[in-house]
Parts: structure tokens; sequence; C-alpha cells
């Protein structure tokens, strides 16, 4: 590890959970077999960061554009996101986790909507962890968003450039949650998806070949170790080069 490194533990932690259906292609099965495994790795993953101190971990579970998937495939994911909301709930209360959803919920069945109000109301005072799940998210639609609620106040009052800058940020789906530290991708495909394209300005990418079904405790923490030994910048330099300079 370099001297300037970041040992500690990455406060905000978000996975691009991906490459449940090559898992299940990979087993001859139908890909619906493959986000049902993936629910296991979701409920693994919520332990790892919570065991690991993690405060925030933020989970893509559907996004805008997985609305062009075949219509059997996307009945099946709103089985299981029932599913989970349904089972989950108590224990992540329990657990005393807060569950937040980022995302148009609108686009959602309403039993599903009441599902997610209730688990947010329940966890909102819960400490432990900060879990987040993208729903119909897409960073593109958060942007557009914010800049459509940041218009509509400008057209109520005179903002400044500070008011606008403040609308917008407060503006966002995201706007309660800490910048990621560390975004995982599993699956080896190395893009962001439209994910947190705002908040991930300066986050560290980590990519693994694991496919989501089989997320382990080691695929976690490696992420994390890799996480430790990058330097951070944030398009300063390293103290040390600094002192070197004057
Ligand atoms: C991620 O797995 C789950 C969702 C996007 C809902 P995929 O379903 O994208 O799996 P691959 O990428 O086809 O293997
Ligand atoms: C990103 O995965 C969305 C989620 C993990 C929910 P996709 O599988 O939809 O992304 P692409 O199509 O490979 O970019
Ligand atoms: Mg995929």
């Amino acid at each position: 590890m370099s001297s300037h490194a970041t040992p500690h533990i990455p406060q905000h932690v978000a996975i691009i959970m991906d490459g449940n259906g090559r898992w299940a292609k990979a087993r001859n099965l139908p890909r619906t077999a493959g986000h049902q495994r993936g629910i296991e790795s979701v409920k693994r993953a919520i332990e790892f960061a919570a065991e690991a101190q993690v405060k925030y971990l933020t989970l893509f579970g559907f996004s805008t554009e997985n609305w062009n998937r075949p219509q059997d495939e996307i009945s099946e994911l709103m089985r299981l996101l029932r599913m989970y909301l349904k089972s989950e709930t108590a224990s992540l209360h329990k657990n005393e986790i807060r569950l937040r959803v980022i995302g148009d919920r609108k686009k959602f069945d309403r039993d599903i909507i009441d599902m997610i109000n209730n688990a947010e109301n329940l966890t909102k005072n819960n400490q432990k962890l900060n879990l987040t799940i993208a729903l119909n998210y897409g960073g593109r639609q958060d942007i557009l968003n914010a800049v459509h609620k940041t218009v509509e106040a400008s057209q109520q009052k005179q903002l400044s450039n500070d008011d606008i800058n403040k609308i917008f940020e407060q503006s966002l789906w995201t706007h309660e949650l800490p910048d990621p530290d560390l975004l995982i991708r599993t699956s080896g495909e190395q893009r962001i998806s439209n994910f947190l394209i705002w908040s991930c300005a300066y986050t560290e990418y980590v990519f693994t070949d694991t496919l989501w079904p089989d997320f382990s405790q080691e695929d976690f923490t490696n992420a994390v170790h890799t996480y430790q030994n990058r330097d951070r910048r944030f398009g300063a330099i390293d103290p040390s080069d600094q002192e070197a300079m004057s």
C-alpha cells in the first residue's frame, strides 16, 4: 500500500449487480433462475457491508432501460421485488437498517409502491446501515428531473446562482446520500449503464468478473482492499508532492 492510500472503510459502497442472466445461461437455466439466485446475493451483500461497518450501501436493482426486456422477465423481476419487500422488511428493521428507494417508483404497481413507502417509513430512524435500492432509476432521468424541479422553483421567485445550485442538488433522488467512495460492478462489464452519473464523479470503480449470483465475501473484501490501495486526489496533488514543490 502506498503512503497516501486510504486504508479506511469506504463510507458509501455502490454496486451494479450484473450477470444474473449469464449465470443462468451457463447452467442451461432460464434467466429468471439467475434473478432468483441474485436475491440471495443481495441479502449476503447487505451482511458484508454491515459487518465491514460501511454506512451506505446502494444497489442498482432495475434501470430505466430494463423496461426494454421481455415482458416475462420484467414480470418475474416484479414478483421477486414483491417477495423481497414482503419477506425482508421486518428483518431489515430488526437489524437496524434504513431502507430507501431511489428512482421513479410511480411506474410500479400500487401494492409495490405501498410496500416501499411502508418500509421506508418503518425503518427511517435506523442508523446501522443506510441501504438504498435503485429501482426504475436512471442517472440521466435523475438529473433531468432535478432540472425540472429547479426551473419550477425559479418560476415562483427570482433565484440567485447559489439558490439554483442548492435547489438542483436537493432535488436529486440521491440528495440524502454522500457521494459513493467505491463502485463495484460484477460480471466483467466495465461501464456505468446510467447509474449514479452525478454523484460518481470522483468515485473509485472496481470491476470483478464474478457473476452477481456468485458474489462472495471474498469478492467484497477484495474490492474494499483494491479501493484502499487507490490514491484519491480529487484533482489536487498528493500532500508529500506539494512539500517537494516548495
Ligand atoms: C442483472 O443481471 C440484473 C438486472 C439487470 C435486473 P442481468 O439480468 O443484467 O444479467 P446479464 O447481464 O444478462 O448476465
Ligand atoms: C445495469 O445492468 C442495471 C442493473 C444492474 C439493474 P444491465 O445489464 O441492465 O446493463 P447493460 O445493459 O449491460 O449496460
Ligand atoms: Mg446485465
